[in-house]
């Protein structure tokens, strides 16, 4: 047996350990800033698109005007499904949750691929951006089939973002709308090393296939920490109900050691950059629907949390608004998780077609802290 010749550090939550160099995203937690391959956030949502900021995480540059076409035309017509894959959504219960229609529908996308477990990095790509087309019409296909209604077929036409409300709500979403929508999927398409795309990353280390990367990835998102935490944040919004409720419901909360959700990062201690376009939005997108009362809400907690939790850096994050943008854009509470993996398997694949650029498979250690040696009982002798 080997002994341990240094005092072992255990980084547990892997907090501050770095697994490899990347090109991709940038955070600094403490000024609030993110950048996409050297691009401020303000700016994607600004001047970008959902696609050509798939293109830019992916390939590493902003594309040229034909080479956006190329992308934007290739992602559409990778949109539909094989009549097989419709009908297996269509087999299950109409009370699975959506993100395990998603996780199970795209591990099965696999099935329909001739060559799943091809490696070269244009196929990985490839395969990656199918599944990533595919998504938003999974999700749109599944709500609408538990309502009793039919699957819309995607439009090559409409952009990533307006094909997924068009599929989803039955009718061409306005412009507004798919572009509230796509600039939400920016926002959430990519964020450094986080669970689920380490999670990504580990399972590409092994040389796994892209669907089981993409796979692994939303098993990880769905999790109350992480992505479910803008469903939890809508839902606390939701019940509070009104906004001269809010004050009493942080006071009590905080009290009964209850954490905010949509409050708090493992990374930003200050303002979430992403929380302020998305407030800005949801600001808007309110007052053009007419239904503030839930943003009212949502800025009553915040403010009460804020005066609570002063001098802590405890901050709003992505998802104190991204759930009330959601719903206001027509979209059921339960797909809010499948709509963040949706954007999310751009980053995905950008990290794991980096890391396999530079692959070492990795195997952590877990420090063994329980008994030896301990003599086998047979089990006519272990007492009950
Ligand atoms: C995201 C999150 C897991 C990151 O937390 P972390 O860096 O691991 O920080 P910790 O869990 O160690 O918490 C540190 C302290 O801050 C408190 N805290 C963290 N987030 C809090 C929140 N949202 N509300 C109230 N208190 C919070 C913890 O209770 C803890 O207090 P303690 O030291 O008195 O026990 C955490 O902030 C959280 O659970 N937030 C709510 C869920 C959420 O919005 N997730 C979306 C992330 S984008």
């Amino acid at each position: 047996m080997c002994a341990v010749k240094d005092p072992v550090v255990i980084h547990k939550g892997l907090d501050n350990v770095y697994v490899k160099e990347s090109k991709i995203c940038f955070i600094d937690g403490e000024a609030s800033k993110l950048f996409y391959r050297g691009y401020s956030i303000e700016a994607l949502a600004s001047h970008s698109t959902f696609e050509e900021t798939t293109y830019l995480l992916i390939y590493g540059s902003l594309p040229t005007r034909s080479q956006l076409e190329d992308f934007t035309k290739r992602i559409s017509l990778y949109r539909s499904l094989e009549t097989s894959l419709l009908q297996l959504i269509h087999s299950f219960p109409i009370t699975s949750d959506p993100m395990d229609v998603l996780r199970t529908a795209v591990s099965a996308l696999g099935l329909y691929d001739p060559q799943p477990a091809s490696d070269r990095i244009e196929d990985r790509i490839d395969k990656a951006l199918r599944i990533m087309a595919k998504a938003p019409t999974i999700v749109a296909a599944f709500d609408r089939l538990r309502n009793g209604r039919e699957p819309m077929p995607p439009r090559t036409e409409l952009s990533h973002a307006a094909d997924f409300l068009q599929m989803l709500i039955g009718k061409t979403p306005g412009d507004y709308d798919a572009h509230i929508m796509d600039v939400a999927m920016i926002l959430h398409a990519e964020h450094e090393m986080n669970a689920s795309t380490f999670s990504c990353t580990v399972t590409a280390s092994t040389l796994a296939d892209m669907y089981s990367i993409i796979t692994s990835g939303i098993g990880t998102l769905r999790g109350p920490l992480h992505g479910g935490a803008n469903e939890a944040a809508l839902k606390t919004v939701l019940d509070v109900g009104d906004p001269s409720k809010a004050d009493e419901y942080v006071v009590r909360a905080l009290a009964e050691k209850k954490r905010i959700m949509g409050f708090g990062h493992r990374v930003y201690k200050t303002w979430d950059p992403r929380y302020v376009i998305l407030k800005k939005l949801g600001a808007e997108l309110a007052a053009q629907k007419g239904e503030t009362k839930l943003f009212e809400t949502a800025t009553a907690i915040e403010e009460s949390a804020l005066r609570h939790l002063a001098g802590s850096p405890i901050f709003p994050n992505v998802d104190s608004y991204s759930g009330i943008v959601f719903h206001t854009l027509g979209i059921p509470t339960d797909l809010f998780i499948p709509v963040f993996a949706m954007s999310r398997i751009a980053g995905w694949t950008a990290h794991a077609i980096e890391y396999l650029q530079a692959n070492r498979l990795i195997r952590p250690k877990a420090l063994y802290v329980g008994q030896k040696e301990l003599p086998y009982v047979p089990i006519d002798s272990r007492q009950e």
